[in-house]
């Protein structure tokens, strides 16, 4: 991060250290008009912020340090930006729509090969929605089943909850991604071997949990139809590793390819939302892709001062490293939207959760935050307390949506009369004098006080459709992008995961053994022992 634009941004903390967001709107009435901005069917108002112009100022200009507009164009362009993997990063071009469009790496076009995956896709969707892909023994497909994790998985679940007015209802999706033995028997028990189709979904095609989920659906499936051959009909794959599919033998005509370049936490525009077509339909499908489409437009082409990811990523960074904030919270008051929080915090921490600048040395500033969050109302009744009164700062993004699917009675209007209150609370809160004045017993005062202050932003958009959807994740994906670039590290690799992968396998050899290694520490030596005596090793 520069340091001395850094420095800009913190002399101006300090001089605002005395004047709170309330102040800020006593200042000015035009004050949210002037914090708030609309892109790609989202509305962002950032009025309740502890900013003022010359701040946003300031905090744009470590946005210009960082040569921000050169970065977001080399990732648009395919660079390989993604250095210690030595991959280009382009779920960009999953979703590109014009029709003239050309990304090249190593000297390649990859349009067509998206386009023609999508297409591969659509047939495939719409095969099994219509019924003429059967299982083995003729019968139409009603269940289908996503194995896979992480990436793999988060974003089609999400997803599929938030789309489902759009969904084909007479059909069941599930997702199995933990290897905890549970989450497959209880999925099993919900479907029926000859109408289920199981979606293999893994960008590498050898992680463990996925892999070793597969293989035990493929058993079952054999075992339930009685013959071998019924893999071909029930099961497909989503991978970028060929071999490997057809080592597990899955033909691989029912192989849906991805590339290297798309980050596995990016990777819900790409064949991995195949899950997501066959439930909304290709036209549906469709319109997802131009909404995140219509965001990355706004993200390649708007100022910086006027685009919405990078007003949200700087409005983080302010908190981040400016006010000491640890966490960041999302809170979306739309019950669609209840796995958005868990889809974003691995978009978000698995790519800025690191320690090190793109030049091998430790960071001297905070990075990535610790996200998390819930749907409202249901958080208000929750952790909200510690929001509002703990002594922690936690920014939060509230995001709702005017018109419901659903519309039973006011219940709408009282939802988002919730939203709008919560901001409100959080922003102004309530002094002694108030409390006072309110007949509130002064012994009571300190516990009923709020001090207000807390910075949240608010999204809103008309409604949820696939379209917005597509924009509103893609709008976190460059708010990512954006504080990667500023923090000077690298985005798009995850090799924090390695390591525990690596001595897993250690550690399982420990647990089956006929006499375990001892080779662990002690404490680890000992669970396994413990584990050990308690199944009769
Ligand atoms: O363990 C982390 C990770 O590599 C994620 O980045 C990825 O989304 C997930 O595992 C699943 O990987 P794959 O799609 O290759 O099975």
């Amino acid at each position: 991060m520069d340091a001395q634009a850094w420095e800009k941004v913190d002399a101006l903390i300090d001089a605002n250290q005395n004047k709170t967001i309330k102040d800020y709107f006593a200042e000015d009435p035009d004050r949210a008009k002037k914090f708030s901005l609309e892109a790609a069917g989202w509305f962002l108002d950032y009025s309740k912020n502890r900013i003022d112009a010359a701040t946003m100022k300031a905090l744009v200009k470590l946005a210009e340090k960082a040569n921000l507009k050169a970065e977001i164009e080399k990732m648009f362009t395919g660079r390989k930006i993604n250095a210690t993997e030595g991959r280009a990063v382009l779920h960009t071009a999953l979703r590109n729509m014009d029709r003239n469009a050309k990304v090249m790496v190593d000297g390649r076009n990859v349009i067509p090969g998206v386009r023609k995956v999508l297409d591969a896709m659509g047939d495939f969707s719409d095969s099994v929605r219509r019924g003429t892909w059967r299982g083995f023994t003729g019968r139409r497909i009603k269940y289908v089943v996503n194995i896979g994790i992480g990436g793999s998985d988060l974003g089609p679940v999400m997803a599929n909850i938030a789309l489902t007015p759009y969904a084909k209802r007479n059909m069941k999706f599930f997702f199995v991604s933990n290897v905890d033995s549970t989450h497959l028997a209880e999925t099993l028990r919900q479907v029926k071997a000859a109408e289920t189709l199981f979606i293999v979904a893994s960008k590498t095609f050898t992680t463990q949990e996925t892999m070793s989920n597969a293989e035990a659906a493929k058993d079952w499936l054999v075992r339930e139809l009685g013959d071998r051959k019924a893999v071909a009909k029930h099961f497909v794959a989503v991978s970028t590793a060929k071999d490997e599919v057809a080592a597990f033998g899955i033909d691989v005509k029912n192989m849906f390819g991805f590339w290297d370049w798309v980050g596995g936490r990016y990777s819900l525009p790409s064949a991995i939302g195949l899950s997501l077509m066959i439930a909304i339909g290709r036209g549906n499908y469709r319109r997802f892709l131009r909404g995140y489409y219509r965001m990355d437009r706004h993200f390649r082409t708007a100022r910086l001062e006027r685009n919405m990811p990078v007003v949200m990523a700087l409005l983080g960074i302010l908190y981040s490293n400016g006010y000491g904030a640890e966490t960041y919270c999302i809170l979306p008051y739309d019950q669609y939207l209840s796995r958005f929080p868990a889809y974003c915090q691995q978009m978000d921490m698995e790519s800025n959760g690191k320690g090190v600048t793109k030049d091998g040395e430790r960071v001297t500033y905070s990075t990535g935050p610790i996200e998390w969050g819930e749907p409202g109302t249901n958080g208000q009744h929750s952790f909200y307390q510690l929001i509002h009164q703990g002594t922690h700062l936690i920014p939060c993004d509230f995001i709702g949506c005017s018109k419901t699917h659903n519309p039973i009675g006011d219940l709408h209007d009282k939802l988002m009369a919730n939203l709008f209150a919560q901001t409100e609370a959080l922003a102004f809160g309530k002094t002694a004098d108030e409390c006072r004045k309110e007949g509130v017993p002064e012994k009571l005062v300190p516990f009923k006080t709020f001090d207000g202050n807390r910075p949240t932003n608010t999204l809103l958009c008309d409604e949820l459709t696939p379209e917005t959807l597509g924009s509103l994740i893609a709008l976190y994906e460059h708010k990512v992008f954006t504080q990667g670039v500023i923090w000077n590290i690298y985005s798009f690799d995850q090799w924090g995961v390695q390591l525990g992968k690596v001595l897993a396998k250690g550690v399982l050899k420990d647990l089956v053994a006929k006499k375990p290694s001892g080779r662990h520490d002690s404490s680890t030596n000992q669970l396994i022992a413990r584990y050990r005596a308690a199944v009769g090793r």
